[in-house]
């Protein structure tokens, strides 16, 4: 007898994409301790916390060493305070009504979007688009819904939905019956966004299958144009067939600090062995319950203050600087003649790597010939092979730096 380990874990890759980066980068700054290197890979923040955040976040740190205001143990599922402000703010404001019990905060949807699968069955056929955000496949292989990995770098069971310039990164309907479906918009990683008409497609094609959509809106703050749904739930029926999963990380700067929600409305189910309806919500507030014991209570008075007047007007600060990074990184890359897509509603920008020069020889190039890291398409997905995604959110002198190093370059 012998101790056995899931072996599941032995069929993913042998890192997650941006430790598998850091290694790469950090042997070459060991080989080169005087470069200074830009890092536009991970979609890291650098803006601090708006001050209305620290504030609320010191006040309740303060708070915690009194014992007339300490708090201990809070509800896993997060505070009323927190969990009404966001359905006021991110949801009533937009016509969609939800009630306090189908929000969950959470320590971030990396986490939520990785825990989700836990509560399905494992026989659900996954189907995600291609390139994606490779939380979504990993735990699925994790828990082992995929199978092995095949020579073209998909896994066998799942159902990849290619996103590329030849589609102009809408997912096509898949062509056999899926269960559950991963959707990011604006996406992570090629910045791109899905009409109000062409997420309604998605939403007709879960009712109409009995399939549920994981949809994640880290990204929704970063949305610039009309059209562009916000919430899934915009969408009519959405209500019946997703999940939605939102991040304090990339709007509000708490990449560090951690916080997010994930909103489970009771209409979504699905079904048991003898094809029953199970409610979802309960469920995952049974998984939550179980295994995680909320977020702190100083971190969720911080993520409320986001909602301040001062607040609301500090994040947008953030945004904007964001997205005028975003914008001088698609002018330098265009004038070089460089196809990019995104970027417009989305702090990413997805290059095409020049003829010839496949998704990790463009990183090593950029690395080693202008010091400047960003991600190789193909770290997220066999279809994200021959591009590149780079991110807006290095300081604005740094985008500069970074696009006057690149634009020296020749292809
Ligand atoms: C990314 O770079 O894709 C994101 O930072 C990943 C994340 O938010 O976990």
């Amino acid at each position: 007898m012998s101790v056995k380990i899931n072996e599941n874990y032995l069929l993913l890759k042998s890192s997650y994409i941006f430790a598998e980066i850091n290694q790469r980068v950090n042997k070459f700054q060991e080989e080169n301790p005087e470069t200074e290197i830009i890092r536009m890979g991970i979609g890291d923040v650098t803006r601090p916390l708006p001050k209305a955040v620290i504030k609320a976040f010191q006040k309740a740190v303060d708070e915690m060493g009194h014992s007339e205001t300490f708090m201990g143990y809070g509800p896993e599922q997060g505070y009323s305070f927190l969990i009404n402000k966001i359905i006021e703010n991110d949801f009533k404001s937009r016509g969609i009504d939800l009630s306090e019990d189908e929000v969950f905060i959470s320590d971030g949807a990396k986490c939520d979007t990785g825990n989700i699968q836990e509560i399905f069955g494992l026989d659900n056929v996954i189907a995600v688009t291609d390139p994606v955000y490779p939380v979504y496949v990993e735990t699925n292989v994790m828990a082992g819904r995929t199978g092995p990995m095949g020579d073209e770098g998909k896994y066998e069971k799942l159902v990849y939905l290619p996103c590329t310039a030849e589609n102009d990164f809408v997912p096509a309907l898949p062509s056999e019956d899926v269960d559950i479906i991963y959707l990011c918009f604006p996406n992570n990683p090629t910045g791109t966004t899905l009409t109000k008409e062409q997420l309604t497609t998605w939403v007709n094609y879960a009712r109409e299958n009995k399939s549920i959509i994981l949809f994640d809106a880290a990204y929704e703050s970063y949305i610039t144009e009309d059209d562009i749904p916000h919430s899934i739930y915009e969408i009519d029926g959405a209500k019946e067939v997703a999940i939605e999963f939102r991040s304090f990380s990339k709007n509000a700067g708490f990449t560090g600090t951690r916080c997010a929600y994930t909103v489970v409305p009771k209409e979504v189910m699905a079904y048991d062995l003898e094809d029953n309806a199970q409610a979802v919500n309960p469920l995952w507030n049974r998984r939550q319950t179980t295994k995680f014991n909320g977020v702190s209570y100083p971190i969720q008075k911080a993520a409320a203050a986001v909602y301040s007047e001062e607040g609301q007007k500090e994040i947008k600060e953030s945004i904007d600087y964001y997205m005028q990074n975003a914008a001088i990184i698609r002018e330098s890359l265009v004038e070089i003649g460089l196809e990019i897509y995104g970027g417009v509603n989305s702090p990413y920008i997805w290059v095409k790597t020049p003829e010839g020069i496949d998704s990790w020889a463009f990183f090593d190039l950029l690395l080693t010939e202008a010091n400047v890291v960003g991600t190789p398409g193909v770290g997220f997905g066999p279809s994200g092979e021959g591009y590149f995604r780079i991110t807006a959110f290095n300081t604005l002198e740094n985008t500069k730096k970074a696009m006057e190093r690149i634009s020296k370059l020749s292809f």
